[in-house]
């Protein structure tokens, strides 16, 4: 039989995302465990969250590392020692590079909070807001050595015509914390 699937989430600030995935899996929505978080901010709520669900964790001070080369084979050897089948990146502020896209190539996702290609990179809500966008969205996509330009595998879009940054942004995460782990059960069972 085979093992039950184990996903490290990589996170940096609130940790929402991180919250709908680990319970998506307690309730059985996900076959599978959160096993671990990565986080490169050791204060972060999401660190906090993590420990609330009894999920081990790796926070780290990412300037006390080397080189980017060090911290990330100190987070590829992490995964491997936990068996990680599949990387989610859940708001983890940071491009990941060659080291560790070498050894979890492949297995690594990440949600984007456009419609992609358009409004790749930071700050993507406000920017979409500055152009008068009429249609937001979610896009969830593997990563590969681009910016937020891998390959799709979900997008939902969210029309919106307002101006208030709050409520679009109240309306961008009620979709994620749907869309995510929708995603991730719909990968795992390999549809
Ligand atoms: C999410 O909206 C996610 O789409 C975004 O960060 C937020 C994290 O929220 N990710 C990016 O902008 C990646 N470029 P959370 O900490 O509450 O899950």
């Amino acid at each position: 039989m085979s093992h039950k699937k184990r996903i490290a989430v990589f996170a940096s600030g609130t940790g929402s995302n991180f919250e709908a995935i680990a319970t998506a899996c307690e309730e059985g929505k996900i076959p599978a465990d959160v096993a671990v978080l990565v986080c490169d901010k050791p204060e972060a709520l999401v660190v906090e969250r993590a420990a609330r669900h009894g999920i081990k964790t790796l926070a780290f001070v990412p300037k006390l590392f080397p080189s980017k080369v060090d911290m990330e084979t100190v987070i590829a050897d992490f995964l491997d020692e936990n068996e990680i089948d599949l990387v989610c990146l859940a708001g983890y502020m940071r491009i990941i590079s060659n080291t560790l896209l070498s050894r979890y190539g492949g297995r690594i996702i990440n949600i984007h909070p456009s419609l992609l290609p358009a409004f790749q990179g930071a700050r993507a809500v406000e920017q979409a807001m500055e152009y008068g966008v009429k249609v937001y969205g979610v896009t969830i996509h593997y990563v590969d050595e681009t910016v937020d330009g891998g390959r799709i595998i979900a997008q939902r879009a969210i029309p919106y015509e307002g101006e208030n940054l709050e409520e679009l942004f109240g309306l961008i995460h009620a979709v994620e914390h749907e869309l995510y782990p929708e995603t991730i059960a719909r990968l795992l069972i390999g549809r």
